[in-house]
């Protein structure tokens, strides 16, 4: 099997990294993309995925901005080659009702969780046309579907990813790149861990299958899209929330 270049951005966050291991164990060049500001933790995760066996690369860029975005990519294609996978999971939340949001909130998740998958998905396309092959994944949410109380930005934006899937995968349909979507439900991660402790417990209740998903859940679920297999499946979305919304 050819050893393929996967760019994950959030690559070093929760539901980034069980991504990574996934597309390792498929014998892929993983390149996990981290904020500028991140360089030290970044590092340390490397050393720690490393001595796991997961031979993972790491990438400094601001997926919110369009020229960070570009010269993140351009990095791993000089070093690496051509990005054949591209694994859209960077994600932000700033949870408020509307009556107490800022713009600064509302701007700053639309840049990271929708705009981000423009910047990096429009600098890493072109190359993807050009090897007449391609696996686009991009992490949506379960609250994309249904909305959620206290996330009017990550709402829209997740919202927005669908849309945005299904517009690219026709344009890309007949040039050997697939663009798909996760949508996660609630995992057990960093940006789950914040929710009030009342609110969780509400949450969970609800979730037919009774507890929140593992990071490894969703990696799964990505992992197959990213696969040659997989080239009949585009433009579709794949829920993995435990029941919790069924469409
Ligand atoms: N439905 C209806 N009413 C609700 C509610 C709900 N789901 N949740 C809270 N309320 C009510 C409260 O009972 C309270 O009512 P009273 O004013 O009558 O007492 C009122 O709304 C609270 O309103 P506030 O404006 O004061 O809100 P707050 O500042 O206390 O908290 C919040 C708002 C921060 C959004 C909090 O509700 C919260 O954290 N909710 C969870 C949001 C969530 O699910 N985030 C997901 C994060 S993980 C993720 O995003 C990953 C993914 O893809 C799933």
């Amino acid at each position: 099997m050819t050893k393929r270049v996967a760019l994950i951005t959030g690559g070093t966050g929760g539901i980034g990294t069980a991504v990574c291991q996934e597309l390792c164990g498929q014998d892929q060049l993983v390149v996990a993309g981290f904020l500028p500001s991140e360089s030290e933790q970044a590092e340390t995760w490397r050393g720690t995925m490393r001595s796991k066996g997961h031979a993972v690369e790491i990438v400094s860029g601001d997926v919110s901005n369009f020229d960070s975005s570009r010269s993140m990519v351009r990095e791993v294609e000089t070093k690496h080659g051509p990005i054949e996978i591209l694994v859209n999971c960077a994600g932000i939340t700033r949870d408020k009702t509307l009556r107490k949001m800022s713009p600064d909130d509302w701007q700053a998740v639309i840049d990271t969780n929708l705009n981000g998958v423009f910047n990096v998905t429009r600098n890493v396309v072109d190359g993807m046309i050009e090897s007449g092959y391609g696996r686009v994944v991009n992490i949506s949410s379960v609250n994309g579907q249904k909305g959620q109380f206290g996330q009017t930005n990550y709402s829209a934006a997740k919202a927005g990813v669908h849309g945005f899937t299904m517009a690219l995968a026709q344009e890309l349909a007949n040039k050997g790149v697939t663009v798909n979507t996760i949508s996660p439900g609630y995992v057990d991660t960093p940006m789950t861990d914040v929710i009030p402790e009342d609110i969780k417990n509400q949450i969970v209740g609800a979730i037919p299958i009774g507890d929140v998903a593992d990071p490894s859940d969703i990696a799964r679920a990505v992992g197959f899209f990213c696969q040659e297999q997989a080239a009949y499946i585009t433009g579709a979305n794949l829920p993995v929330n435990g029941g919790l919304y069924m469409s």
